[in-house]
């Protein structure tokens, strides 16, 4: 039996090895750890899937992150992922197990907005994420268009344009906005 818990204690080993085994050892390039760079995961905020051994069969992280608008101010968002679940283990449900305790825990207790690079078929169709917000946007690397995704309260407005990036961090990612027009 699956059972899903807070992230903390499986191990860096263990998750290193989950994740290359998903999205392969080439994985560090993406830009999805561009935005997230120097950041530490929330760990209240970050899960795992453990099999009846006790071993890591799934995770997924949330990090600290914002959009860097052009004024200089920084629109704090949790960046969602990698959501991932070992191959052999895939389309069991643990994938939306993992997602669904994520939701609960920001549903009962609203943060920040939420944003994902992922499957807007996924994403969307169980949990709310849209692209609708993200037009305008950018990031320090290649990403598709219609996977750039949002979930925020109803009444949380999200700003038109800017780009993304570690939280905190200063703005001199700008410089690597053209990466983002290109894989679009
Ligand atoms: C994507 C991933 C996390 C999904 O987890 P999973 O445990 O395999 O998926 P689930 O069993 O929870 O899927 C639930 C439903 O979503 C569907 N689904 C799963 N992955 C999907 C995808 N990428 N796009 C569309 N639908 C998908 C399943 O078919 C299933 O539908 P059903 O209930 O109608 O049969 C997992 O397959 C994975 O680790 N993939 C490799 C890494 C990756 O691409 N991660 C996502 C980017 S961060």
């Amino acid at each position: 039996m699956t059972g899903i818990r807070e992230l903390v204690g499986a191990g860096d080993a263990a998750v290193a090895g989950l994740l290359d085994a998903a999205f392969g050892p080439n994985r560090h390039g993406r830009t999805a750890y561009r935005i997230r760079l120097g950041m530490a995961w929330f760990t209240d905020l970050s899960f795992g899937a453990f099999d009846a051994d006790g071993r890591l069969i799934g995770s997924l992280q949330s990090w600290p992150v914002a959009l860097h608008e052009p004024d200089g101010t920084q629109a704090p968002l949790v960046m969602v992922g990698p959501v991932a679940v070992r191959p052999d283990a895939q389309r069991h449900g643990i994938g939306r197990a993992l997602m669904d305790r994520l939701i609960e825990t920001v549903d009962a207790h609203p943060g920040d907005p939420l944003v994902m690079i992922g499957d807007p078929e996924y994403y969307g169709r169980f949990w709310g994420f849209t692209a609708e917000a993200t037009g305008g946007w950018t990031a320090p690397g290649p990403v598709e268009r219609h996977r750039l995704l949002t979930r925020a309260a109803a009444q949380t407005a999200l700003p038109a344009t800017g780009m993304l990036g570690p939280r905190g961090a200063p703005f001199p990612l700008a410089t690597e906005a053209q990466q983002t027009r290109q894989g679009a």
